[in-house]
């Protein structure tokens, strides 16, 4: 049907949690990746813990240990972070009754386009069919600005599955705009600047699901990829399997409950002029258990045009990024795929 074509690969895609509850015991072949990209073909992962930055000293030994966590790794955590732990406890609530709830009920809220804003219940993520398929499902809430919000998209059950998702928008928006004066000052930057750079901002709320796998070796949650906007800010459950790479080795973060991941992404990379990166990172899955995460990126306007910061560039340190539009980015991670850091590192001026 015609309709179905149009409404593409999110409305008519399998989910993995249907894969996985077959009981198959091994993964179907679209799922399996090259050697290369299995978790256990490079060096095993690591246990380096990532640096843990608690918000609630504020000042600048805050800025300076973001500083240093941006330089040495684009990931830490937080604590203390304002938000409060009940939130973050309502949102992991709603995020497992939703995948609870039977197929047909979750697919009435199906992402209807492919292409570069799948909002609603999916799994595959990319335009092109070609792909090796993620072992995850996601739910994706277009949270900001307002204009974007179209709660009626949202999960209706439970009663407060909506209200938590506008306060956990709040809450992470203005995190995130703290975490962008942090890293600022740590560039010198008057504490506005970033924020400021970024403008109006567009936020997403995805709360993933990566069911048990019966092949955990072969396959990845989420395939290695940088996030393309300004600043992700991540809830993890008690399941590890996010990881992140540094020196060409990956290593597990850790799981902490009351805590985010915090990571930049590639518009701060061009924004600092290189000097802060985005960093590749992945998921694993494991064969006993489900995970859980809410990841929220707080990212520039399609329409916003982003370049380095003026005061990052000099006769030493000249533009190592053109001016692009965030969107066109955006096009780009879709249709092409992420591999790595691609995307990012083809527009680096030589
Ligand atoms: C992402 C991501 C990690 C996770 O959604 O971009 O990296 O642990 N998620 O779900
Ligand atoms: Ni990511």
């Amino acid at each position: 049907m015609a309709a179905a074509v149009e409404q593409g690969i999110c409305w008519s895609h399998e989910r993995v949690q249907s894969v996985a509850e077959q009981g198959l015991l091994e993964i179907p072949a679209s799922y399996i990746r090259p050697a290369e990209e299995r978790p256990n073909s490079r060096q095993s992962s690591s246990l380096k813990e990532i640096p843990v930055i608690d918000l609630a000293q504020g000042g600048p030994d805050v800025s300076a240990q973001v500083g240093q966590a941006c330089r040495d790794w684009g990931f830490f955590q937080v604590v203390n972070h304002g938000v409060p732990l009940e939130l973050l406890e309502r949102i992991r609530e709603i995020g497992a009754h939703f995948y609870a709830r039977p197929m047909e009920e979750k697919l009435a809220y199906a992402c209807r386009d492919a292409g570069t804003a799948p909002e609603g219940y999916g799994s595959r993520m990319l335009v092109k069919d070609e792909q090796v398929l993620d072992w995850r499902d996601y739910i994706d809430h277009h949270s900001l600005p307002l204009s974007r919000r179209n709660i009626n998209r949202w999960p209706a059950d439970p009663p407060h599955y909506r209200s938590t998702i506008e306060e956990f928008s709040d809450e992470t928006s203005k995190l995130a705009q703290r975490l962008l004066g942090f890293i600022s000052e740590s560039l010198g930057l008057p504490a506005q600047f970033l924020e400021e750079a970024v403008g109006e901002p567009s936020q997403n709320i995805v709360i993933n699901f990566y069911p048990p796998c019966p092949q955990p070796d072969l396959t990845l949650g989420l395939q290695s990829h940088s996030d393309m906007g300004a600043i992700t800010l991540l809830l993890q459950d008690d399941v590890a399997g996010l990881q992140v790479k540094r020196n060409n080795e990956w290593f597990t973060i850790q799981p902490m409950r009351e805590a985010f991941v915090v990571n930049l992404g590639d518009m701060c990379q061009i924004l600092t002029n290189d000097i802060y990166k985005s960093v590749e990172h992945r998921v694993v899955v494991n064969g006993e258990r489900s995970r859980y995460s809410v990841a929220t990126f707080y990212d520039p306007a399609k329409t916003r045009l982003i370049s380095p910061a003026a005061p990052l560039v000099d006769k030493d340190r000249p533009a190592l990024f053109p001016s692009i539009l965030f969107g066109e980015h955006v096009a780009t991670w879709y249709s092409k795929g992420p591999d790595g850091k691609k995307n990012i590192d083809s527009l680096v001026i030589e």
